[in-house]
């Protein structure tokens, strides 16, 4: 069973690309939605918020924790590896900044996420330490979060503000960036404004579809992977299961009914 830790209903992204890319695995999904957002909090809170939902995650008898959270995963994952040492922790900066690198021809990589992932520099470090001649721009989107959550990932708001987020990024002086990281567990909802915004040639690496991908391959390599039968799903959130199963059926894109989330306190 993998387990999948997040602040709240937006690391429902990742557990999609997930489960698309491991049909026959069982998931643990936890949303701390009692605690989130986690985006604005100082980096030590969200250490500690992160360490208790994860060990809430291992005591249920995971074999593998993703952290789906761009925030926890930039700024606790040392935290995390030290306390967490009989399964394997896999966070989503390792391998969005992988992707970006290897799409990259530039090296001009631009990063979109949520303030205390970029104030953690963890994606601009990850991407220095495999490239170290890229410039990396990472900005803030903190309204792109809201409107995920609002339903309203697609229309004129959500072109206007993919526009303001985006326009002064590719007008920069030294060049616009031909890549583009969706480093926030929202962002994946807003793919189609954020594609309106940049046009054709920039390419848009999204952290949900390539740590998939990479969770594939460690099971594999860790003989882990289940191969046959059906997959399937149990939810724990931390805090009003109704608001979770209606927001988060948009994220998951299949209808999530109020009881099949369990509430639980950390
Ligand atoms: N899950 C967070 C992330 O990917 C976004 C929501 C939050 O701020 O808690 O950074």
């Amino acid at each position: 069973m993998i387990g999948v830790f997040d602040s709240g209903v937006g690391g429902l992204t990742v557990l999609k690309a997930l489960a698309a890319e491991l049909p026959a695995e069982h998931f643990l999904y936890l949303g701390d939605t009692a605690r989130l957002p986690y985006g604005t909090k100082s980096a030590e809170t969200v250490v500690r918020y992160a360490l208790q939902a994860t060990e809430a995650l291992c005591e249920r008898g995971i074999e593998c924790l993703v952290i789906a959270c761009n925030t926890a995963s930039a700024v606790s994952l040392p935290a995390l590896r030290e306390r967490i040492l009989d399964v394997p922790v896999i966070g989503v900066i390792e391998p969005g900044a992988e992707a970006a690198c290897a799409a990259s021809h530039s090296g001009r990589i631009a990063v979109l996420a949520t303030e205390g992932t970029v104030r953690g520099g963890a994606y601009q470090e990850a991407i220095l330490r495999r490239r170290a001649g890229a410039k990396v721009t990472a900005l803030a989107a903190p309204l792109f979060v809201a409107l995920a959550e609002e339903g309203l990932s697609e229309g004129p708001i959500a072109e206007t503000i993919a526009h303001h987020y985006l326009d002064p990024l590719l007008a920069a002086p030294h060049g616009p960036p031909d890549t583009l990281v969706l480093g926030c567990t929202h962002f994946p909802m807003l793919a189609r404004a954020i594609r309106g915004a940049t046009g054709p040639e920039v390419c848009i690496v999204d952290s949900a579809q390539t740590t998939a991908r990479h969770v594939r391959r460690t099971l594999e390599d860790a003989g882990l992977a289940a191969r046959a039968g059906e997959g399937s799903l149990r939810l724990l959130a931390t805090d009003a299961p109704q608001r979770f199963a209606r927001i988060g059926s948009r994220f998951l894109e299949r209808r999530i009914e109020p009881d099949e989330v369990e509430l639980i306190d950390l």
